[in-house]
C-alpha cells in the first residue's frame, strides 16, 4: 500500500515537527493510516510517498496540556510507532476532550506506558551516569558515557545543567553528544564506548554529588537496592558511603552532608537553577493533579530568604495567576505578614502540593484536600527548593504543609509556637494556615486567631533574623 502522507521528522525526539505535521494532518482529516511516519536520516519508507505538503494555515485546535506532556515524554520512546499512536490519540481527543482520562482505552494505556518508561529511563541516567575526570587544553573536564534504552539525551541536559552548574562536562551516547562549559549546552553526533575515557570514576566528586543528594529521611533500602542492584555497588565509588550513611546517627549524617555540600562549587548561578527547576515542575505529571488543575504554581522569593514558607496549594485565584498566596488566603496572610514585621519580598514563599485540587460544582470550583499520595508526590519539588534556597527556618502553614515537611503527621494545635528539627538539621516552625482563621464563622473568634496567628509570625521572625544564614 501506498501511503498517502509521509512525514519526515529531523531527530527521534522531534516534538515540534511532529506537532506541525499532526496539527495540519488532523486539520485536514487525515486518518492515522494514511501516514508514514519516519525520521531524517532513519531507514526510510521505501513505499511511502512524497512528504506532506506544510499543512495549511486553518484555524487549530487546542489539546488539554497533560496531553502537550505526555507527548513530550512518549515521543522520547524507542518504540517507533510511537508518532503514529499519538496521532491516533491526538484524533481521539480532538473528538473527546477527556479522552485521556479513559485509563481502559488501550490506546491511552500504550502511550502512557511509553511515557512512563520514557521517565524510568531519564531516572536511571540522573542515577548512574559516572563522569572520569580527562584534562583538555581548557583544563579539567568531566566526561561520562551512557546507553540510554530511549532518546532521553537531550531531554535530561537540563537535569545535568542544573546539577553540576559550574563543572565542565561531556555526556557521550551512542545517538548524541551533550556538553557543558559552565555557560552554554552543546551537542554532537554520537560516540562509542571506545571513544569514551576509561578509568575510575571521579571518586570524589561522585562522593561528594552522592552526599550532597543524600537525604536520609529519603533512603527506601528496597527501592534502591532495586533500582541500584547490588552487583554493581562495586564499580560505584559512592557506594561506599551507603552503609555509613544509614547506619549512622542522623546527626553525624547532617554534618557529612553539610559538609559535601560546602565542599561544591558555589553555585553562582542559584537563579538560573531554580528557573530551570520551575521550567522543570511546569511538566509535573507525578500525581494526576496536574491533570485538571491550569499550571503548576511554584515558590517565589529571593534566593538568600531566610524563612521559607509553605502553604497547603493553590487556590482558585492562585491557579490562573500562577502565583502563590494571591487569593483571599494571600491577604490574610499578607496582612499578618506586615504586622509581625515580616516583608513577604524577602522571603521564599510556596506550597505543599504545587497543582490545585478541586471539584466542580457547577461553574464554581470547590478546594479539596490533598491526599498524603499527593503530598508525597510533590515532596520532591519542595525538597528540591528547599535544597536550593537553604533557608534557616521553614515555615508549615498548616497541616498539609506540615506533613509535607516533616513525612508524617503532625498536629498544629499541639506542634504550632515552638522550633523542631527538619532532618538536614535546619528548623522549622508549624503554625496555622491563614485560610483557617478566614473560614471560621464568628468574628470576634477570627480576630482572636488573627492575633495568635500574628504571634507565631513574631516569633518567627526574631528566631529567623538571630540565626546564621
Ligand atoms: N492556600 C494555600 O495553601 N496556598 C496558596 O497559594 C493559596 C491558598
Amino acid at each position: 500500500m501506498i501511503d498517502a502522507h509521509r512525514v519526515t521528522l529531523s531527530a527521534e525526539d522531534d516534538f515540534d515537527g511532529w506537532r506541525n505535521a499532526a496539527r495540519g494532518l488532523a486539520e485536514a482529516g487525515v486518518s492515522p493510516a494514511a501516514i508514514a511516519w519516519q525520521v531524517a536520516g532513519g531507514a526510510t519508507d521505501l513505499f511511502a510517498g512524497p512528504d506532506s505538503n506544510p499543512p495549511p494555515d486553518g484555524p487549530s485546535f487546542a489539546v488539554p496540556r497533560n496531553f502537550v506532556d505526555l507527548a513530550k515524554a512518549a515521543i522520547c520512546h524507542r518504540d517507533p510507532e510511537r508518532f503514529a499512536l499519538l496521532y491516533a490519540l491526538l484524533l481521539k481527543l480532538r473528538a473527546n476532550r477527556h479522552a485521556l482520562e479513559d485509563r481502559a482505552d488501550p490506546l491511552v494505556d500504550r502511550v502512557e506506558k511509553l511515557a512512563k518508561e520514557v521517565r524510568r529511563d531519564a531516572h536511571k541516567m540522573h542515577a548512574f551516569v559516572r563522569f572520569r575526570e580527562v584534562v583538555d587544553a581548557d583544563g579539567a573536564r568531566f566526561v561520562a558515557w551512557f546507553e540510554p534504552d530511549n532518546h532521553i539525551v537531550r531531554r535530561e541536559a537540563g537535569f545535568f545543567v542544573r546539577r553540576f552548574p559550574n563543572m565542565r562536562w561531556t555526556i557521550m551516547t551512542p545517538e548524541l553528544t551533550i556538553s557543558w562549559d559552565g555557560g552554554a549546552l552543546t551537542k554532537s553526533p554520537g560516540a562509542t564506548l571506545k571513544d569514551a575515557p576509561d578509568g575510575d570514576p571521579v571518586e570524589e566528586t561522585w562522593k561528594t554529588y552522592y552526599a550532597s543528594i543524600f537525604n536520609p529521611a529519603r533512603v527506601k533500602v528496597k527501592a534502591m537496592t532495586k533500582e541500584m542492584p547490588k552487583k554493581y555497588w562495586k564499580s560505584m565509588p559512592e557506594t561506599a558511603l551507603i552503609g555509613d550513611l544509614l547506619a549512622g546517627a542522623q546527626a553525624r549524617e547532617a554534618a557529612m552532608i553539610e559538609t559535601s555540600r560546602a565542599a561544591l562549587p558555589k553555585a553562582t548561578n542559584i537563579e538560573a537553577a531554580w528557573a530551570a527547576l520551575k521550567a522543570e515542575a511546569a511538566l509535573c505529571t507525578r500525581c494526576d493533579l496536574y491533570r485538571c488543575a491550569s499550571q503548576t504554581v511554584f515558590g517565589e522569593g529571593p534566593p538568600n530568604a531566610r524563612i521559607l514558607f509553605v502553604g497547603e496549594q493553590p487556590g482558585d485565584h492562585e491557579d490562573l495567576a500562577g502565583r502563590p498566596f494571591v487569593g483571599p488566603a494571600g491577604e490574610v496572610f499578607d496582612a499578618a505578614l506586615e504586622k509581625a514585621g515580616i516583608e513577604r519580598s524577602a522571603t521564599y514563599v510556596t506550597n505543599a502540593v504545587k497543582h490545585f485540587k478541586f471539584v466542580l460544582r457547577g461553574k464554581r470550583r470547590i478546594h479539596q484536600t490533598p491526599e498524603a499520595s499527593e503530598i508525597n508526590a510533590c515532596r520532591w519539588w519542595i525538597e528540591q527548593e528547599r535544597d536550593l534556597i537553604r533557608p534557616p527556618l521553614t515555615v508549615a502553614l498548616g497541616a498539609t504543609a506540615a506533613r509535607s515537611l516533616f513525612g508524617k503527621v503532625m498536629a498544629v494545635g499541639k506542634n504550632r509556637g515552638i522550633p523542631h528539627l527538619l532532618c538536614d538539621g535546619s528548623e522549622a516552625w508549624i503554625t496555622v494556615h491563614p485560610s483557617y482563621i478566614l473560614r471560621l464563622p464568628d468574628a470576634a473568634a477570627r480576630a482572636v486567631e488573627r492575633d495568635r496567628f500574628i504571634d507565631d509570625l513574631k516569633r518567627i521572625r526574631d528566631r529567623a533574623y538571630s540565626m546564621p544564614k
